[in-house]
């Protein structure tokens, strides 16, 4: 399948790995990216430079094919080193980065001059359409259902994609709720030029993470995510456990004068104690509507194969068979 993704980014199918903090380590980007996706390491789950340069490396001697680095821009009272990143990207010889959070504006004429192609990511038409505008290779566009931050709008992807469709002339993939070749040939019906999955790469054999992750994604279905931190307009969506419901029971108490500070048990530092140790009720971790549609925790290349197959089979055979 040859889509202007492929083409963008030399990959075999228009499949990418998001970017997950404590999940995208180099075992799950080289794997996917050797079964001929896109797979991208999370940058910031490196503690510093040097640790994400290693992680680069550590990618590159498990596979010979494009990987990419997720940069997410967080507001932040002590910003990261983020020119440090840039620089252990640059310098690790990385041609892809997956940027989300803020406008990368900032950060683009270093990664443009290294020859790095950048895909943003964004939850509305207005942050897609800037990130066009300066510059930016191609968007990830995440609708409403998606895991981690859906952003404020609440536009789902069955409205948010056609609207991409029509307004943007980079090429764009699907992201949120995207978990088979039905999700793909959907995608691409609605104008995208592939998909972009994150929760559903994580149920698989070589996500780096803790087996009861897998069992939790496996068991949940699509009424199980819930959105917290509303009120702070930083809105996320997890998978519902007991931190999650007491991190509710908060914000309902506290209303509009609720401060990042009276949620910190429930989201500061938690991501290592569940992807991890398995510490399943150790706070709220992203998790998108599409673990209704997870069922089993196959290899990546398994997965890809399966996803590349049915898709091929929808096009070649259901679609192509109502026009007969
Ligand atoms: C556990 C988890 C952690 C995530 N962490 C990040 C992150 O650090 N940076 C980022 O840009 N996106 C992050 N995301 C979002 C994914 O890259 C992707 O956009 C999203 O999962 C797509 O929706 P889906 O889960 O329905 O496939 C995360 C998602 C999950 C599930």
């Amino acid at each position: 399948m040859k889509t202007r993704i492929t083409e963008l980014f030399g990959i075999e199918h228009p499949v990418i790995q998001g970017g997950m903090h404590f999940v995208g380590f180099a075992e799950l980007a080289a794997a996917v990216s050797d079964a001929g996706g896109l797979g991208i390491i999370t940058g910031l789950t490196q503690k510093t430079p040097e640790l994400l340069a290693r992680e680069i490396a550590r990618c590159r001697e498990r596979t010979d094919k494009p990987f990419g680095v997720n940069l997410t821009f967080l507001p932040a009272v002590n910003p990261p080193d983020y020119p440090g990143y840039v620089k252990a990207i640059v310098e690790g010889g990385v041609k892809i980065v997956e940027t989300a959070g803020n406008n990368p504006q900032k950060w683009l004429p270093a990664l443009k001059e290294a020859g790095i192609k950048v895909l943003h990511k964004c939850t509305s038409m207005r942050h897609a359409l800037k990130a066009e505008s300066i510059g930016c290779d191609a968007v990830s566009v995440d609708g409403f259902e998606c895991g981690g931050h859906p952003g404020e709008d609440d536009v789902p992807n069955f409205i948010l994609l056609p609207r991409a469709a029509e307004e943007l002339r980079v090429p764009f993939v699907a992201s949120g709720g995207m978990a088979d070749g039905r999700s793909l040939v959907a995608a691409l019906a609605l104008g995208a030029d592939g998909m972009n999955m994150g929760t559903r790469f994580m149920a698989t054999r070589e996500a780096p993470i803790h087996e009861n992750v897998k069992k939790a994604l496996v068991a949940a279905s699509e009424l199980d995510t819930r959105l917290v931190m509303r009120p702070l307009r930083n809105t996320e969506r997890v998978l519902s456990n007991a931190a999650v419901e007491r991190l509710l029971e908060k914000e309902r108490e506290l209303g509009a004068s609720i401060r990042f500070e009276d949620i910190l048990p429930e989201v500061a530092g938690v991501y290592p104690r569940i992807m991890l140790e398995g510490q399943m009720d150790a706070g709220a971790w992203s998790c998108g509507m599409v673990a209704g549609l997870i069922r089993d925790v196959p290899t990546v290349k398994e997965l890809i194969d399966r996803i590349m197959a049915q898709a091929e089979g929808l096009i070649a055979e259901r679609l192509a068979a109502t026009l007969r």
